[in-house]
């Protein structure tokens, strides 16, 4: 797997990112739980220390007379009275009986419950007065006071005895006498420790689970998510190999995905397009260039057959010469249509004045209408009229234009040019009454090589790139050409230009 891959960022490396932050959120959960525990237990410790510094003066008081040991010592013995004691205590508690003072001392011993805790007593000086029973001789040695401390506050500690854990308070209790007794308290740590450990052993079982759930999702997802760029990919590899026809699914595609999957189509469609375009372009040169030139091979051959006077020779060169002469005109438009279409910005825009610009054009087709006698008319802009552009190829422009009109009006009949300014455009409408242009032929009138079928006859038979290149030219000026048609009648070309 590859480390810049998506799916090992979101496989692996947000499992690994999840992981860590999952490992520091249990160490915080248990630190803060342990925290809560201890001070709770502190807080139950500091009570029961100040429980008992009660009931011992209450009991020094009820008893005159007795030494502190002696009423310490009855005072535990309460902490473990017999089973029987107990029942009929609680049996005269249900029924509302009053207790004696014994079982009173019973049922407060009994709420003090100090059953599970050590308890010692020491003098100021550190001397043990009394210990619980349920210390052990071995842990009593070290259960001593810190003689260190402030004695006046409760002092809380852990202390490990005898392999256990304890939570230790020690405290002072004031007796009515004016004496100073250390109480020690130690709590087992048992169930808190029993808690975070259980709690460890979730965690440790959990996050392992969940991780791999996730780097389990986050693959799933990630296959899931990446499907299309599979797809994208297997396609374009197909697309190399096969045909540009193939196109991506676009259902159960995300929304973004669905973006990245339309453009990639896009792009085949364009391809696909512009491979169509070319090809049938390239047929549509090679049967173009080939009847000129099989002409030239035939009208050769036929020269080459038999031996012939000079002036024979020279009859099927100047033959030939017309032939080339169509093929070279045909290889320059091409010339110059790719250059319109894939550099155009090698057309050289200057400003220029119209009118001076139309006139030379229309003397020259003026002649070569009159050869035709086909009569012909032009009506100049009233004002100067400043255009910008490449004035080489928009004389290419309106000249293909006018050769068409003149090409296709039968003698007779008129043509008429009309320049006039609309809108800060320039409008020119070249208006001839030749044979008309079928309605359905427009649409493809300006693609290349068309000619509109049924006049193979036309001596003058072009190419049939004229209207292209012309449109082509009008397009890089950011102008368009129209055409009007009635059949039998005429057509209008309108060509619109922005003024300068
Ligand atoms: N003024 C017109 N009147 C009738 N048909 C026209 C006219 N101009 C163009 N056409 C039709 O459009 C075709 C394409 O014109 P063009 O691109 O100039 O090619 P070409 O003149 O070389 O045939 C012509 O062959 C002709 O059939
Ligand atoms: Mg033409």
């Amino acid at each position: 797997m590859k480390f810049n891959s998506i799916k090992f960022k979101v496989g692996n490396l947000f499992t690994i990112i999840l992981g860590v932050i999952l490992i520091l959120y249990s160490v915080f959960l248990q630190i803060s739980l342990s925290k809560y525990l201890v001070n709770d237990l502190d807080e139950e410790l500091s009570g029961k220390v100040n429980e008992l510094g009660n009931i011992i003066s209450d009991e020094l008081a009820a008893s005159a007379g007795d030494d502190i040991y002696t009423v310490i010592q009855r005072i535990f013995s309460f902490q473990y009275p017999p089973k029987a004691d107990i029942i009929a205590v609680k049996k005269k508690k249900t029924g509302g009986e009053p207790l004696s003072d014994e079982e009173r001392w019973f049922v407060r011993f009994d709420r003090l419950d100090l059953s599970q805790d050590m308890v010692a007593f020491f003098e100021s000086d550190g001397k043990l007065i009394y210990p619980s029973q349920n210390i052990a001789i071995d842990v009593l040695r070290k259960f001593t006071p810190d003689p260190n401390v402030s004695p006046q506050d409760d002092i809380f500690k852990n202390v490990t005895l005898d392999k256990k854990h304890f939570r230790q308070v020690q405290s002072v209790v004031s007796t009515p006498d004016g004496r100073q007794l250390i109480v020690l308290i130690a709590a087992s740590e048992k169930p808190i420790l029993d808690l975070l450990r259980h709690r460890q052993r979730t965690f440790t079982v959990s996050i392992p689970i969940i991780l791999l759930l996730t780097a389990f999702l986050g693959r799933f997802l990630t296959e899931r998510i990446l499907r299309p760029v599979n797809s994208i990919v297997s396609t374009a590899r197909q697309i190399g190999s096969r045909d540009l026809s193939m196109r991506i699914g676009q259902s159960n595609v995300d929304e973004e995905m669905k973006v990245l999957v339309e453009s990639f189509n896009d792009m085949i469609a364009r391809l696909e397009n512009s491979f169509t375009h070319i090809e049938q372009f390239s047929s549509q040169v090679a049967h173009e260039l080939k009847t000129p030139l099989a002409i030239l091979r035939g009208e050769t051959e036929v020269a080459l057959r038999v031996d012939q006077g000079a002036s024979d020779y020279k009859a099927v060169l100047k033959e030939n010469m017309e032939e080339i002469e169509k093929i070279i005109k045909v290889v320059e438009d091409l010339l110059l249509l790719a250059k319109l279409d894939y550099r155009p910005k090698s057309l050289k825009f200057e400003k220029f004045d119209f009118n001076e610009f139309l006139n030379p054009i229309f003397e020259k087709t003026k002649l070569l209408a009159a050869k035709k006698n086909v009569e012909i008319s032009c009506v100049f802009p009233k004002e100067d009229v400043l255009l910008e552009g490449d004035s080489l190829h928009l004389r290419r422009l309106f000249f293909n234009i006018i050769h068409n009109a003149v090409k296709f009006t039968p003698p007779g009949k008129k043509i008429s040019l009309k320049a006039f300014t609309e809108n800060s455009s320039l409008k020119v409408a070249i208006t001839d009454e030749g044979p008309g242009i079928p309605a359905e032929y427009l649409p493809q009138l300006f693609t290349r090589f068309f000619q509109v079928p049924g006049r193979d006859e036309d001596p003058q038979k072009g190419s049939g790139l004229g209207l292209n290149i012309a449109q082509s030219v009008a397009k890089a000026h950011q102008g368009t050409i129209e055409v009007q048609s009635q059949l039998n009648k005429g057509s209008v070309f309108t060509v619109t230009l922005p003024l300068a």
